[in-house]
């Protein structure tokens, strides 16, 4: 085996953050989509219930802050108990979002999260993380000065 080959079987553990808004939260499918990462093989390093300030809110999405829907994605992600995970495995940040489809639910294909359990755009079930910037970003604004 080559030098290149032998890099590629040593897979670093990346990390990123899921947050299951608040229609996977009132439809009671947190276990369900906690478990398919499970299952997948990431560990579940961090792990916490809460419910968002709008402040908090504004922060946790501030990329999209310029965006016609801002106040709509800020209301709904504060408007009840959301669950924040931080997922640690192999190419964690595309696979997760592999496996959570795409944003709009009713196109998601089948077997992903938004394909199997949702039809919404603003309540698409939940969030994940697009880069390793935005994890770092998001988890501060998520779970502040707590310790994990
Ligand atoms: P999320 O992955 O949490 O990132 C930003 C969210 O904005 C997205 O999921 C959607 O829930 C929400 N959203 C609301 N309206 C739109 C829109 N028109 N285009 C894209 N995202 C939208």
């Amino acid at each position: 085996m080559g030098k290149a080959e032998a890099s590629q079987e040593v897979s670093a553990a990346e990390d990123t953050l899921v947050v299951v808004k608040p229609d996977g939260v009132r439809r009671g499918i947190v276990g369900e989509i906690i478990g398919r990462f499970e299952k997948k093989g990431f560990a579940v390093k961090r792990l916490q219930m809460l419910t968002m300030s709008r402040p908090q809110a504004e922060e946790f999405y501030s990329v999209h802050k310029e965006k016609p829907f801002f106040g709509e994605l800020v209301s709904f992600i504060s408007s009840g108990p959301v669950v924040g995970a931080v997922l640690s495995g192999r190419d964690a940040i595309a696979t997760v979002r592999r496996m959570v489809g795409a944003t709009k639910s009713w196109e998601a294909a089948a077997g992903t999260i938004r394909g199997d359990f949702g039809l919404g755009l603003t309540d698409n079930c939940i969030h994940a993380s697009d880069s390793a910037e935005s994890f770092t970003k998001e988890s501060a604004a998520f779970f502040g000065q707590t310790r994990g």
